[in-house]
């Protein structure tokens, strides 16, 4: 059975129900690592640690789902050069049809980059903490399997990356305001519910889902085992 190819109109889904875990599972796995980088304490820096771990799984996941994952998922079906960028800049003020009529039903050229940016961010924020170290009792795992210096490299790229993330979370929370009012297009919904309404006039294709996740519980099982053994290293 596949869905995949039908053309189709009206309630469109776009999001997979894994692309959707994802999402929802990794902001609140990022929001718990910057609540419990707060407070001190040893059951804080459990929770720390072991968000990032997940934040890591996730990650690699959404990886391996950029290329196995349906249509609208994929990095190759929404990762786009500098002219399509450009020419999606242009056109961006200019029309107020909603994304999914406007010929984007998943990511558009920009929200690609943001895409890719989140994604890079979190990894790196999550990879530095393995090997960052602070001057009281916090410890990554990986912090002794390399130099002092090397510690201190990643503590500080892991402190910076804070302020970054914040930058980018922002960015991503008002890019999803400025479509919201200035080009009255819902964003969140299709992230929760996976669908996207598309008008008559157009045919898009739409995703596959239902049939999909045994390949998605795969897939985390292996991401899940591969930051396993990573952790456990020594
Ligand atoms: C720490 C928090 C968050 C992180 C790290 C994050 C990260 C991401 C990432 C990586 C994607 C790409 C999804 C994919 O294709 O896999 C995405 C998309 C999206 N996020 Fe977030 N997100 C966060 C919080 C939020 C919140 C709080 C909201 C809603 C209020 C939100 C709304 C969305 C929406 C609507 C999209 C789809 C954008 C589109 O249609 O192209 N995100 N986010
Ligand atoms: C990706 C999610 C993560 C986020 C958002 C995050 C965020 C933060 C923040 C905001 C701090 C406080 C920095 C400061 O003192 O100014 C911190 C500290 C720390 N985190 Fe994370 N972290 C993440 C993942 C991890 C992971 C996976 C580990 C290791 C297993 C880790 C280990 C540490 C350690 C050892 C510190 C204390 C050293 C330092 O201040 O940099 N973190 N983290």
């Amino acid at each position: 059975m596949s869905l995949d190819h039908h053309r189709t109109h009206g309630r469109v889904r776009v999001w997979d129900l894994p692309t959707r875990l994802f999402h929802w599972s990794l902001a609140a796995c990022m929001i718990a690592a910057f609540i419990s980088a707060q407070s001190g304490g040893y059951t804080a820096q459990r929770v720390h640690f072991l968000c990032g771990y997940a934040v890591l799984v996730l990650v690699v996941f959404r990886a391996a789902w950029g290329f196995a994952g349906s249509r609208y998922a994929r990095f190759a079906q929404f990762v786009r050069g500098p002219a399509e960028i450009l020419r999606y800049l242009r056109g961006l003020l200019a029309a107020d049809r909603p994304e999914g009529a406007a010929g984007y039903p998943g990511h558009n050229p920009l929200g690609a980059i943001s895409v890719m940016v989140l994604l890079a961010a979190c990894f790196i924020q999550a990879t530095s903490g393995l090997f960052s170290k602070d001057d009281i009792a916090s410890e990554g795992p990986l912090a002794r399997q390399v130099s002092d210096a090397l510690v201190d490299r990643f503590t500080s790229v892991h402190d910076a990356g804070e302020s970054v993330l914040y930058v980018l979370l922002a960015l991503h929370l008002s890019a999803i305001v400025f479509y919201r009012w200035f080009k009255r297009d819902n964003l969140v919904v299709p992230m929760i519910t996976g669908d996207k309404q598309i008008p008559d006039d157009l045919t898009v294709e739409a995703a596959q889902d239902r049939t999909l996740w045994p390949r998605a519980l795969g897939l985390l099982g292996v991401s899940a085992l591969l930051v396993y053994l990573l952790v456990n290293w020594n």
